[in-house]
């Protein structure tokens, strides 16, 4: 057989699995439509820029992982890797570098070039929302709580939510000193990406998955300590929020996020039905800076995979029931009776019932059958005797009984037994 599959990484989403994203971005959109978040419907490719500013060029999504391109003019362009820095793009034409608050959220398609696995595509989908404008410590708790409103709407309650602060820039030089002079010593024992960190991007070191990484990374100095005491205090301000909330949370100092954007909060949701790839969402506060702008954009927002997200339904059993079959199958005998058919089809569809019917010459046997595979509840027969009587054979199919109506009266009739 040909091998029609897609390209790495990508895949086709056929009905019954299509109706569970659906469901997703139903839930999304009336869990956050309550917290006062509207959609957002941004394009799929960006300048390349907006990204290489908005995410920091030192950041792994930048460097190695963005689907980059030159069009026809000569424009550099990227296919989205995620969904912040053209929110952000969006929202500066609004009020809210003047202060003035806005709440979104989308949903849709990212790319990176990642290695895919398991949970880990090239095209893979997100539900996200962006809080900006404004910044408050209790915007942040907020917006958190909301996460957490919205994996329990899906039926995961027993996400682990972990929550860390990067402080404010100012408070990154001398926090990185701290780790970087302490890295310094053991860096011979470290791998070879976390000696290029030491000097690129020292906090990148603190979520390292190697061994002997990790072990260096067990004894780091309590750098959230030299963050100023208005840093810390911010993020007792959040901590005390969830608390209030009645929301449960660890606190993870090796919890950095991949990118440049973050201050302050930041947060990452895991679930053991994951795998390997145990985040189900994360987010943060961040300061934006789009191109050409050296004042950033602040906000507070998260992103969950959507891919990650049924794979966690799938690990709870959470699985939907798949299409719902046709309420009636129409079987036609000859050219008339499928013309019939056909406009009681149309008009029983208008009126909001889901009809399948038969629109090519088969025999009764090969209609009934397909009567049957459908799962429709009723059949409705029509052959020529039948146009010529004036009625039509309504069977059910459940215990296949058989009665005859009248056509005057079998749309109300169909219509009824929906
Ligand atoms: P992120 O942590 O890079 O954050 O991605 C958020 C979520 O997207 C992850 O937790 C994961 O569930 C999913 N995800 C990421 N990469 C893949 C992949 N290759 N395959 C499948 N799922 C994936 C962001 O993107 C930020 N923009 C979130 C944010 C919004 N921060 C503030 N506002």
């Amino acid at each position: 057989m040909a091998n029609f599959a897609p390209p790495p990484g990508t895949a086709d989403i056929f009905a019954a699995e299509a109706r569970r994203w659906r469901t997703l971005e139903n839930t999304a959109a009336s869990v956050f439509s309550r917290y006062g978040y509207g959609e957002l419907r941004t394009p799929i490719f960006e300048y390349t820029e907006i990204f290489q500013r908005g995410l920091g060029g030192e950041t792994e999504v930048v460097q190695k992982e963005m689907y980059t391109f030159e069009d026809r003019g000569g424009r550099s362009l990227t296919l989205r890797p995620e969904g912040t820095a053209g929110v952000m793009r969006a929202l500066s034409n609004t009020d809210v570098l003047n202060g003035v608050e806005q709440r979104v959220y989308y949903c849709g398609p990212m790319f990176r070039g990642e290695r895919p696995a398991a949970g880990r595509r090239r095209q893979f989908h997100q539900v996200g929302v962006e809080n900006v404008g404004r910044v408050a410590p209790l915007i942040d708790a907020e917006c958190i709580a909301m996460l957490m409103e919205f994996l329990r709407e899906l039926g995961i309650n027993d996400a682990k939510l972990a929550i860390n602060t990067r402080g404010v820039t100012a408070d990154r030089g001398p926090a990185g000193e701290l780790l970087r002079n302490y890295f310094a010593q053991h860096i011979d024992t470290m791998c070879d990406d976390c000696k290029a960190r030491l000097d690129r991007n020292v906090w990148r070191i603190l979520d390292c998955t190697q061994e002997a990484c990790r072990k260096v990374v067990a004894d780091a100095p309590d750098y959230v300590a030299s963050f100023s005491a208005e840093s810390r205090a911010y993020f007792d301000e959040v901590q005390a929020a969830l608390t209030a909330l009645g929301i449960p949370y660890t606190v993870d100092p090796l919890l950095v996020r991949g990118l440049d954007y973050y201050v302050h909060t930041v947060f990452e949701v895991s679930h053991s039905g994951l795998g390997a790839q145990t985040a189900v969402a994360g987010g943060g506060r961040y300061e934006l800076f789009l191109p050409g702008q050296n004042r950033p954009v602040p906000g507070v927002g998260f992103a969950a995979g959507m891919e990650r997200l049924l794979m966690v339904q799938d690990a709870l059993k959470l699985n939907p029931p798949g299409v719902d079959p046709a309420s009636f199958y129409l079987v036609g005998l000859g050219a008339a009776a499928r013309m019939a058919n056909l406009k009681l089809a149309n008009r029983l569809r208008r009126d909001g019932v889901t009809v399948a019917l038969e629109l090519e010459e088969r025999s009764f046997k090969a209609q009934l059958r397909s009567a049957n595979k459908s799962g429709a509840k009723y059949a409705v027969i029509r052959g020529d005797a039948e146009l010529e009587k004036g009625v039509a054979v309504v069977k059910s199919m459940a215990d296949g009984s058989q009665s005859e109506i009248p056509e005057g009266e079998l749309f109300e009739f169909l219509s009824s037994h929906r």
